[in-house]
């Protein structure tokens, strides 16, 4: 399992839909990608933002990228999630079921997210129109156990896939690229 977390905005959806591509090419495992804001959609809608509901919200990722995990599958999960002892919880859930676990932090900047601002949410947050927001009015606890940390705003969601690539490889869990070949 690769779990991407990080604030709103850095770039986690992007990285991981780069990497799902990647992924495919390399692997004849199936990828499931469990996206935030797609989570929120069909699994997590009756869901809010305070620290029980963002709770539950990842105890249901990491539940299903277990089982899609314990399946052979590769699941790729893309939320926030903001608090360590949940992504503890998530990884413990994993080893459980003798799957691989790399944490990647997206190590964007605030000030990067917020200037982005993509989806308009900061300024939203900024003038008070939401209440706890992550990183403006809302924790974000930055991992200590991240295997890698990554910045999009210094690599290009591009480099940040291939960078997770070149763990998953070195930790064993993907044929090398000149294994590949041969097979091909
Ligand atoms: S988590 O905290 O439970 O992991 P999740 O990744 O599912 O969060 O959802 C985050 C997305 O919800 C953000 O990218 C943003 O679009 C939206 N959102 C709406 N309200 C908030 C809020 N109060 N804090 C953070 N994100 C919010």
């Amino acid at each position: 399992m690769v779990f991407l977390t990080g604030l709103s905005g850095s770039g986690k959806s992007t990285i991981a839909q780069t990497l799902l591509v990647k992924l495919v090419e390399r692997s004849s495992r199936s990828v499931t990608l469990l996206d935030g804001d797609v989570v929120r959609k069909y699994l997590s809608s009756e869901l809010g933002f305070s620290k029980e509901h963002r709770d539950l919200n990842i105890r249901r990722i990491g539940y299903v990228a277990s089982e899609v995990a314990r399946h052979g599958g590769i699941a790729i999960c893309a939320p926030i999630a903001p608090y360590d002892a949940l992504r503890k919880e998530v990884r413990a859930m994993t080893a459980q079921q003798r799957a691989g676990f790399t944490l990647v932090h997206v190590a964007t900047s605030i000030e990067v997210c917020e200037e982005r601002d993509r989806k308009g949410l900061y300024a939203k947050a900024r003038a008070g129109l939401i209440a706890g927001f992550t990183g403006i009015s809302d924790p974000y606890e930055p991992p200590d156990d991240a295997e890698l940390v990554v910045d999009t705003a210094t690599t290009s969601a591009e480099g940040v896939a291939d960078l997770i690539l070149g763990h998953l490889e070195t930790e064993g869990y993907l044929r090398t690229a000149a294994a590949v070949e041969l097979a091909s």
